[in-house]
């Protein structure tokens, strides 16, 4: 079978095709025909060298395709099925412990650039109904983080309002969870033309960051002064103060991503004074993993999938995310 490795120490042209045998299903286990998979933030990092992984490591966390054997003792999948990868395998549900979250996939294993994988069959659960390949291997983290945040984590209500920064993968998802749970969506985005399409996908108010470094204000004049009830927080250190700043009072802070830095000065009288619930986001488990692809077969929510790239062109593909030109999912066609 064809595989990406990574050569240490990282670095998009450290990015080499492979051919592999794939290995039986043993009891357990099953072997998936992969068909697809998608970048995130952190498979840049993890291929970047930032996150250092094992000589020869296949590279990326999201995985989707068809279950093709399975071992003894499998009674949760057959042949035939269509599958997606769990971010943390090992973590079924409730509270994490260490363990759980010991392996991910593309980092701290092996993970889905390549054509077949054999895994436990936990390491799965089926993809929504109708869905594509490329459309599943966008939830495993992006969909799955956003999902966390709003609904197990932030107890999203309708009517509740939610801000959402950029135009990334888990902020689109964001978007869209609101809005089928009946929220109001505050959207940020860097390009007018991009907050174009966030309204075009539903967002009922667009503010553009760059123009409006002080967009936390704009978040409060929009909500008549009381704030949001849910930020989606990617930017981390850059943007958590404006987060701060949108926030109503008792509001709820997904911390999620680092791409405007890696730490800040805390706020503590803010936080203090505004009684926020702030709560750091590590994807999440395989029963909400669950839950919300019940939720997509039930509202038919589909994927913003950005572009496609082939297996071989992986490195493109990173390129591409690198370039901030992408408007939600970049998949990879396997
Ligand atoms: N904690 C977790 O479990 C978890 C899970 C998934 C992702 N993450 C993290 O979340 C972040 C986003 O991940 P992703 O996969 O969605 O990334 P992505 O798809 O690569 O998102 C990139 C987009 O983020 C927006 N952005 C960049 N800097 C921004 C800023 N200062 N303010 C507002 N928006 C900004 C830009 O949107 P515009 O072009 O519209 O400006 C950019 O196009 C990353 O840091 C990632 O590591 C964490």
């Amino acid at each position: 079978m064809k595989a990406v490795k990574l050569a240490k120490p990282g670095g998009l042209n450290n990015l080499t095709i492979t051919q592999l045998a794939p290995r039986q299903p043993g009891r357990g286990e099953v072997l998936v025909r992969i068909r697809a998979s998608s970048l995130n933030y952190h498979d840049y990092l993890v291929v970047q060298g930032a996150i250092p992984a094992t000589d020869g490591r296949i590279p990326m966390s999201d995985g989707a395709g068809e279950v093709v054997e399975v071992g003894d003792d499998v009674h949760t999948l057959a042949k035939g099925d269509k599958v997606l990868s769990l971010f943390f395998p090992n973590w079924a549900g409730g509270p994490a412990s260490p363990n759980d979250l010991r392996v991910v996939p593309g980092d701290s294993a092996d993970g889905f650039a390549c054509e077949y994988v054999t895994a436990p069959a936990q390491a799965f659960t089926r993809a929504p109904t109708g869905y594509s390949d490329a459309e599943a291997a966008t939830l495993t983290c992006a969909g799955l983080t956003a999902w966390r945040a709003l609904v197990t984590d932030g107890e999203l209500r309708a009517g509740e309002v939610v801000l959402v920064q950029g135009t990334g993968g888990v902020s689109i998802f964001a978007l869209q969870f609101a809005k089928a749970f009946g929220a109001t969506v505050i959207a940020t985005s860097s390009s007018d033309e991009k907050l174009a399409r966030l309204q075009a996908l539903g967002a009922d108010h667009v503010i553009n960051y760059k123009a409006d470094p002080k967009w936390g204000q704009a978040a409060i004049d929009l909500t008549d002064g009381r704030g949001v009830d849910h930020v989606i927080e990617i930017g981390g250190g850059g943007t958590i103060g404006q987060s701060v700043a949108a926030a109503r009072l008792g509001g709820h802070i997904a911390i999620i991503g680092v791409l405007a830095g890696y730490s800040m000065e805390m706020p503590v009288v803010a936080f203090i004074g505004k009684q926020l619930r702030v709560m750091g986001v590590s994807v999440g488990n395989r029963h909400e993993q669950q839950e919300m692809i019940r939720a997509i077969n039930a509202n038919g929510l589909r994927p913003v999938i950005d572009s496609h790239f082939p297996l071989d062109q992986i490195a493109d593909a990173f390129r591409h995310q690198e370039s901030g030109r992408h408007f939600g999912k970049i998949c990879l066609d396997i």
